[in-house]
Parts: C-alpha cells; sequence; structure tokens
C-alpha cells in the first residue's frame, strides 16, 4: 500500500482507494478488499475496496434522485465547466498511477492516455449544449418536435487496457447528455478511476451524478446488467462477458445495450505499399499496448511478392523492440497486465508452433520476474489455425499470405468479428474498393490505430453494437422523445 499513497501524498492530494458513492469514499458493504498489483514487479501496490452488489444497488439508490428527469441538475448544469477536466499538475499524478497499475509506458501513458482522456472530454463538454431535437411538420394541422432526453441510470463496466481512457469514452457522452452513472473499473486496474473521483468531486458535480465501484465482473459486473433500475448499460470487454451482459439485460428490464468487444482485425498489405511505413505501421498496429488492444492488427495480410522481405523487415523491428522497466522512458514495451493474461498468452504461442505456425522471434517470457513476454512473430500461419482466429491480446503477431484482393477480401472477412481493419496501398482505387468490402466498423488506410474523439468506434458482428466517440456516440445516452401539437388553424 506504500508505493501508492506515498506517491499521491508527495504532491499532497487527497487519494482513496474506495469506493466512490455521492461524492463520498467508501468501504465495501461486505468490508472486503483485494488486491492491486503492479505487473511490472508482481508486488501488490495497495488494498482496495471490491464493490459487489450491495454496493451497486447503494450506488443506484444514490443516483435516482440524480436523475435529470426527476432533479434538474443536467438542465441547469450544462456547462463545459461542469465536466471533471483534470488541472495540469493532476496528469501527472493519473499517468504515474496508470503506469504502476497497468504497467504500460509511462511515455505512452503521458504522451497518448492521458492526452486523449483529456482531448475526449473537453469534445463532449463541447456538445452539452448542442445536441438538440428537430422541429418536423406532419401531414394536417400538426406538427412534431422531438426532445433527446437522458437515458437515465447509466451502468458503465470498462476494461483494464486503457483504464483511464475508456472512463473518458463513457463518461464523457453519458455526462454531456444528462445522464447519471455506475461505473465498475476494472479489478486489475482501479486506481486512475479512483483518482478521478477526485477530480468529480472537485469539479463540483452534484453527489450521485457519477459512482464508481471497484469489483469484479461475476459480482459487481453482473449486478449491474441484471439491476431493475439501470436504464442501460454500456460494457467493453471480451465478447464472452458480452454475451452474458446482454441476456441480463434481456433478462431483467430490457435495459439498452452497448458493447465494444473483441476483434482479430485484418491488416492488408499490399504489393505497391511504402515498405518502411508499412512495416512500422504494423508493428505498431500488433505491439501497441503490450498487444492489449481489442482493435490491434493481429492478422497481418501480406501480398506474395513482398511477403519474405516484409517478414525479414518486421523480425528485424520486433527484435529491436524495447521491452523493460515501464517507468523507463526508452521503453516500448512494459508487462501484460497480470498472471492471467501472461500465462494465457503464453498457451497461445505454444498452440501456433503446435498447430504449425513458424516461430520467427521471441516466444518466452522477456524478464524472471513480472509479466513481460517478448515480442513475438510467427509466420507461414494459416487462416483456420487458432492463432489466426482467436483474440490473443497480447505480443504475438501473425503474418499470412496472400495473391489476389479478392482472396485477401473474403479470408479478411471470414471471421466472427469486425471491429476495425486496415489496408496499405499507394493506389486511391484499391484502397476505396478494399474500405467498403470490408465488414469493419472502422477501416485506416496507410495507418493503423488513429482514433480522435470526434470519429466513432464500434463493430460489426461479435465485436459489439452501437458506436462510441463522436456525435453518433451521443445516440447510445438519449432518448428520443416525440412531442406532437395540433395547431388551430382559425383563430376560434
Ligand atoms: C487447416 O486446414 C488444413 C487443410 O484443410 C488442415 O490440413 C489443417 O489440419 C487445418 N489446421 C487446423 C489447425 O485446423
Ligand atoms: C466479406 O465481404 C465479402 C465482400 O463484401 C462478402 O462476399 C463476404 O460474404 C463477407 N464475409 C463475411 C464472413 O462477412
Amino acid at each position: 500500500s506504500r508505493a501508492c499513497l506515498s506517491l499521491v501524498n508527495q504532491s499532497g492530494l487527497f487519494f482513496s482507494s474506495q469506493i466512490f458513492i455521492n461524492n463520498e469514499w467508501h468501504d465495501a458493504v461486505s468490508k472486503k478488499t483485494f488486491p492491486s498489483v503492479n505487473p511490472a514487479t508482481g508486488e501488490v501496490i495497495c488494498q482496495v475496496a471490491e464493490g459487489d452488489k450491495a454496493d451497486v444497488d447503494k450506488a443506484v439508490q444514490e443516483a435516482k434522485p440524480g436523475c435529470a428527469y426527476r432533479a434538474p441538475w443536467a438542465r441547469v448544469q450544462k456547462e463545459p465547466k461542469g465536466l471533471p477536466l483534470p488541472r495540469h499538475c493532476d496528469l501527472h499524478i493519473s499517468e504515474e498511477l496508470e503506469t504502476l497499475d497497468n504497467g504500460k509506458p509511462y511515455s505512452i501513458s503521458y504522451l497518448v492516455d492521458l492526452d486523449m482522456v483529456t482531448k475526449c472530454i473537453r469534445y463532449y463538454a463541447g456538445w452539452a449544449d448542442k445536441y438538440h431535437g428537430k422541429t418536423i411538420p406532419l401531414d394536417g394541422d400538426f406538427f412534431t418536435y422531438t426532445r433527446h432526453e437522458p437515458v437515465g441510470i447509466c451502468g458503465q463496466i470498462i476494461p483494464w487496457n486503457f483504464p483511464l481512457l475508456m472512463l473518458a469514452w463513457k463518461i464523457g457522452p453519458a455526462l454531456a447528455t444528462g445522464n447519471v452513472v455506475v461505473m465498475k473499473v476494472a479489478e486489475q486496474t482501479p486506481l486512475t478511476a479512483l483518482y478521478v473521483s477526485n477530480l468529480i468531486k472537485e469539479a463540483g458535480f452534484p453527489p450521485g451524478v457519477v459512482n464508481i465501484i471497484p469489483g469484479y465482473g461475476p459480482t459487481a459486473g453482473a449486478a449491474i446488467a441484471s439491476h431493475m433500475e439501470v436504464d442501460k448499460v454500456a460494457f467493453t470487454g471480451s465478447t464472452e462477458v458480452g454475451h452474458r451482459i446482454q441476456k441480463a439485460a434481456a433478462e431483467s428490464n430490457l435495459k439498452r445495450v452497448t458493447l465494444e468487444l473483441g476483434g482479430k482485425s485484418p491488416n492488408i498489405i499490399m504489393s505497391d505499399a511504402d515498405m518502411d511505413w508499412a512495416v512500422e505501421q504494423a508493428h505498431f498496429a500488433l505491439f501497441f499496448n503490450q498487444g492489449q488492444c481489442c482493435c490491434a492488427g493481429s492478422r497481418t495480410y501480406v501480398q506474395e511478392d513482398i511477403y519474405h522481405e516484409f517478414i525479414e523487415r518486421s523480425v528485424e523491428r520486433a527484435k529491436s523492440r524495447v521491452v523493460g522497466n515501464p517507468f523507463d522512458f526508452q521503453t516500448e514495451q512494459g508487462p501484460q497486465v497480470d498472471e492471467e493474461q501472461f500465462k494465457k498468452i503464453l498457451g497461445y504461442i505454444s498452440t501456433g508452433k503446435q498447430e504449425g505456425a513458424k516461430l520467427l522471434c521471441g516466444g518466452n517470457p522477456a524478464a524472471d520476474r513480472g509479466y513481460f513476454i517478448q515480442p513475438t512473430i510467427f509466420g507461414d500461419v494459416q487462416d483456420n489455425m487458432t492463432i489466426a482466429t482467436e483474440e490473443i491480446f497480447g505480443p504475438v503477431m501473425q503474418l499470412l499470405k496472400f495473391k489476389t484482393i479478392e482472396e485477401v477480401i473474403e479470408r479478411a472477412n471470414n471471421s466472427k468479428y469486425g471491429l476495425a481493419a486496415a489496408v496499405f496501398t499507394k493506389d486511391l482505387d484499391k484502397a476505396n474498393y478494399v474500405s467498403q468490402a470490408l465488414r469493419a466498423g472502422t477501416v485506416w488506410v496507410n495507418c493503423y490505430d488513429v482514433f480522435g474523439a470526434q470519429a466513432p468506434f464500434g463493430g460489426y458482428k461479435a465485436s459489439g453494437n452501437g458506436r462510441e466517440l463522436g456525435e453518433y456516440g451521443l445516440e447510445a445516452y438519449t432518448e428520443v422523445k416525440t412531442v406532437t401539437i395540433k395547431v388551430p388553424q382559425k383563430n376560434s
């Protein structure tokens, strides 16, 4: 517990690893706690209050009066300053905690995650007074106007791979449209959200508007998904759990459901692509964030005439990847988030070897403590191999060879997932043709993992439903009310 608490105390800022309900910090009703672990060392950072059904019930009860349709906070407080923009000095605390708890390199927490968090919150703060209805003439003596009203109590369940960023993606649109939030944060990475709870209080949110519960999926997460008074659930995580959330919603109160789930995204490299750029981007597409991205470019399809050169250069690049202490500014890759993920990834590597894929580099743990894995590349991967169909969520790249565009479209689409895809080519016609043919929520052309708060993100097929970010991201957080009015034809 020392490391974490002293880190924060240095700056004189308050931090509590308890449940945040009604703008106060609470022990779990059960009094249980669980350890948050530093994945770089395997050591416990601190104990965190473990929320479950009783705490979710408590949060929902406190959220109810805050609900926009019961109390006027959303109507009167729709000002950008109502959203919890971190103060500059707070940013450093957040990124240190993020790296400590998640293992991602400090340089990434600092330059990527935090930057995207503040941009996302600012972006949605701007929407707070701009997302409104229409006036629609009807046949006859009537007209209609629509109101975009808050859905109500929004249960939000966020993952461990981008703890702060997923918090921003979820609370941004929910709060901009006047909802109240009961958020469950991942048991692997609860600390930064709890830190943000401090900022939420400081920003002046009324009690009960944002409630944050650290805890486990089968207890706290399940309680949100099946709660009779939760109006909407938004989940980011595995497809397997997505099925359970949707089922729980169906079997309880038919709450609205949005899901952002797994992927096995194809990254297509045409022979006319800029080789240097394509090698570097394919490397980034897969290895970024320790490979722990739902949209990782985890099936790299390379056209046959450049296949050998591409393999050689990709292996060279992977071997030069700097793996190590995430607080070292040179580090490109930190540890996987926990022991469970670490073992699962090593399991996939051994399955890849058994099924006949060619291990070109890596394949082993990269340190004798912590959950580090060597950047790993498999060549000669076939579409039906486990490593080409299942989400590995680790630093393991699959290279597959293709001949024609028609063939690669068919193969790229032949997946239960449809989250993202990319194509690298200098030919605009090829780029447009492939982009429209791929069944994926995002297609990147000559780039990868380019995100903006303005651009919607979400999946086709088993990668989920609904879209987050951009104007589209507001739809899931509003009910449209149709008000129809008779217009008198004569002044009687
Ligand atoms: C993939 O398909 C080939 C050809 O049908 C077959 O020989 C091979 O055993 C399959 N591999 C896996 C892992 O299913
Ligand atoms: C993939 O897209 C192609 C072309 O649009 C289509 O023919 C095919 O049915 C799709 N396959 C899947 C599995 O979605």
